[in-house]
């Protein structure tokens, strides 16, 4: 089963970050599977480090492109990867102190990925692929 589905709408035409935003989209699916299956809290803090190394590598990557091709609005794009790494980081720290089931970290979680996929990146993807 699945939380979210990729779409091909989804894609904003730069290869690489269309894998890393699909693989984003997996690992949700998985905890959503792994929370429905009741597995351990080990397998559960596993997904999430895997969650949180994925989201500030690609972070990190979508900023390199930014920088390399000079997009103008980059600061603004900066602040917008931090405040989405800083919240997911902050779900986090709830989930483990037991104040914020799961259910709700995954709701919260899809609601910014797909606002970060499908509204964030579509301002700056045009301008990267007219000068890729
Ligand atoms: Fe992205």
């Amino acid at each position: 089963m699945a939380i979210m589905t990729w779409n091909d709408n989804f894609n904003i035409g730069i290869p690489q970050l269309d894998g890393e935003h699909k693989r984003l989209v997996t690992i949700t699916n998985d905890l959503y599977n792994t929370m429905k299956q009741e597995q351990s809290k080990t397998a559960m803090d596993l997904l999430l480090n895997d969650l949180n190394d994925h989201v500030i590598t690609h972070f990190f990557h979508e900023e390199n492109f930014m920088l390399h091709y000079r997009y103008l609005d980059y600061t603004r794009h900066k602040q917008l990867h931090d405040n989405l790494a800083t919240n997911v980081d902050a779900y986090r720290n709830l989930y483990d102190k037991d104040l914020l089931p799961m259910a709700k970290f995954l709701t919260m979680l899809q609601n910014s990925l797909m606002h970060h996929i499908y509204k964030t990146d579509q301002e700056y993807a045009p301008f990267i692929r007219s000068h890729m």
